[in-house]
Parts: C-alpha cells; structure tokens; sequence
C-alpha cells in the first residue's frame, strides 16, 4: 500500500492558506484513498519549537487534530494520527540523514533565507528543519505528501537524499516520493496551492503578515473573515480572468471559492471569467467562506479531548513500529548496527 502524509506545525491560530493548503486537501485525500493507501496524519511539534512557544503547544496540538476532525477526516484503520515528536526514531534518523545532506543544499532552503536571514542569532534548527522534514517523510516510505506549494522544494529536497542513500548503499532502502509536479496533480492542481495575502496578493497568505486583513484566521468570526474577503485587493482591469502573474488578487479569489466549495477550479473560472463584477465575485466567495466558518466552528465544539487522545495514542503504537524498523535498516546501512 502507498503512503499518503502530512504534517502541520503546532500553531496558535491556523490561516485559510494552511486550511485551503493542506489541511483540508489532505482530508479529502485522506476520505477518498484511505481504503487502500496509508494515511500518516501527524503533528510536527519538533518542527513547531524552532520557535519560542508561550506555554499552549499542548492546548494547541489537540485543536490542531480536532480541526482535521472537524473538516470531515473519516478515521478507519488505515489513518495513522501520531505527535512527531512520540516516534524517537525520528531524531534518531535525523541525526543520520545530517551526515548525508549538505549545507549547500540547506542554505539554498527558500524558508531557511526568510526565516533565517543569515544572521548568528538564527538557531540551528530552523537551518536544520528540511532534513527533520525529510525524516518524516522517509520514515514512513511515503509517496505523496500533500502540502502547500511553498514546501516543494523541501520535497526535492527529500528525494535526493533518499536517492543518495539508495545509491551509497546500492540498495532500496528509502522509497522515493513522487516529484513535486506530480504531487500537484495528485491534490488536483496544476502547480500546488498558494493562498495569497488578501491586502498584498503578490505573497502567500502567512500569520506573520502585519495587517488583519491580509489574512483570515481559521479561529476568526466568520461575519468578520466575510468582511476581509469583501475588502480584498483587485485589480483594475475591469473584467474577471484567472491570471495569477497579472491579477493575483482576483485569482486567489477565484481559488478560494473553489476549494471552499470543492468545485474544480476550472469550472468556477468558466463560470466567472469575463464578467465585469467584480463585487458579486467577492460577495460570492464571502458568503461561501462564512458557511464554511460556520459549520467548521460547529463541528470543532463538538469533539472532545479524549477522542483525540485516543487517536493519537493509537497511531503512535502504529507509527513507531514502522519507524523503528526503517531506522533499524538505515543504522545497518551505517554500521551502526
Ligand atoms: P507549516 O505548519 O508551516 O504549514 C502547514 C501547511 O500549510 C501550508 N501553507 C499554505 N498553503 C497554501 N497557501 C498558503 N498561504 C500557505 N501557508 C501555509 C504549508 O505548505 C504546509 O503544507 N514543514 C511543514 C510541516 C512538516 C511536514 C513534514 C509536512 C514537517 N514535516 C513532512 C509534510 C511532510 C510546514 O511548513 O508546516
């Protein structure tokens, strides 16, 4: 059976880019693979901590797993839910694969230059983060890792360890993850999901972002999140057209609606491109984004601390025995064992 994984950072507040991104995206693979593929849901807490936390990772993580609950996740016994940092084995590895990648390959990370900025003050581990990635990734002889686009280059990454492990070895010991063009195909895009800032649609829609407007939180009043949708920035050209280069804005408009909807984005394009309004557009895509909301915020009251607790305890019993016999072939591999 092939694998099917993703993980999320523990985060105080979740955007509609991680939503639209990722989570949401995977439980929809999750809900129409399960039945014969492996689904490796997992919260990257190790990845979370390379920066300061204020004291509620814990109340966090649990949200996080309710949110995918709460976005319809089906469970049976081919989805694995796990707390990265309950399967040792990753570390381990991680500590391995440090001696496989090089620190060319890191310093040319996207996320480690924006992140980092090249200052002495950057810890180790936001410079580390792709191979800790990577690990994740391998452990579990994963082929498709829906994520948002702004990953891809981690997953490049990710397959040329594995392929220079294989090749060192001259032995199949990792499986190598689909390339990056077809994991977009995979989630049903043509170059993966990036949710742009609704004030600067030239970025992605990050937490980090100044203005309020600029994103929507997953925990915002949907009234209020309708209200960031109504007053995001257009373009002037007076006729919808789905161009990302040269109307980002109206673009991630259009996005939105059809991941928000689960419509093909072709078809809300069709039904949308050429028109001069843009205001009906965008009353369009609020109103959908407030039902959204709505039944979203409904359903995550609903769920309760021990069913999560239960879910997790259960795919970490699952998670690290396969961890650990992948760990154990790649220690034989390095004479470590
Ligand atoms: P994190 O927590 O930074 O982001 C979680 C997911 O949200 C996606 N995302 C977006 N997608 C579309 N538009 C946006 N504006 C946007 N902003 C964020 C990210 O691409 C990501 O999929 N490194 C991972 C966590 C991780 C992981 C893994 C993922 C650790 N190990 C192994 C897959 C496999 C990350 O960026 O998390």
């Amino acid at each position: 059976m092939k694998t099917i994984l993703t993980g999320i950072r523990v985060n105080s507040e979740l955007t509609l880019g991680n939503f639209l991104g990722a989570l949401l995206p995977m439980t929809r693979l999750a809900n129409k693979y399960s039945d014969d593929h492996n689904v490796n849901i997992f919260v990257a807490d190790l990845h979370t901590i390379i920066a300061e936390q204020d004291g509620a990772l814990q109340d966090n993580l649990l949200m996080l797993i309710k949110m995918y609950l709460a976005a319809g996740l089906k469970v049976n016994e081919n989805v694995h839910i796990y707390r990265q940092s309950y399967v040792p084995a990753t570390s381990e590895m991680t500590w391995i694969l440090n001696c496989v990648a090089t620190m060319g390959e890191l310093g040319r990370m996207i996320q480690y230059k924006e992140k980092g900025k090249g200052e002495d003050s950057c810890n180790v581990g936001i410079f580390d983060y792709p191979v800790l990635m990577a690990t994740d990734i391998l452990l579990f002889d994963t082929t498709y890792i829906p994520v948002g686009q702004d990953q891809f280059q981690h997953i490049e990454l990710t397959r040329d360890i594995a392929m220079r492990v294989n090749h060192r070895f001259e032995k199949e010991i990792f499986t190598i993850p689909a390339r990056t063009a077809e994991q977009a195909k995979f989630m049903g895009t043509d170059d993966g999901i990036r949710i742009r800032d609704l004030v600067n649609p030239e970025k992605k829609m990050s937490k980090s972002a100044k203005s309020a407007n600029s994103k929507i939180m997953m925990t915002d009043e949907p009234e209020v999140a309708a209200k960031k949708i109504m007053s995001a920035t257009t373009d002037s050209f007076g006729e919808i057209k789905y161009d990302l280069k040269e109307r980002p804005g109206i673009s991630n408009l259009l996005q939105i609606e059809a991941l928000v909807t689960n419509k093909p984005l072709d078809k809300v394009v069709k039904e949308w491109e050429g028109k001069p309004n843009y205001g009906d557009l965008k009353k369009q895509v609020a109103k959908s984004v407030e039902k959204m909301l709505t039944e979203f915020h409904n359903k995550l009251n609903e769920i309760e601390d021990k069913e999560v607790f239960a879910l997790m305890e259960k795919g970490e019993k699952y998670a690290n025995k396969k961890a650990n016999a992948k760990l154990y072939e790649l220690q034989k591999a390095f004479q470590l064992r």
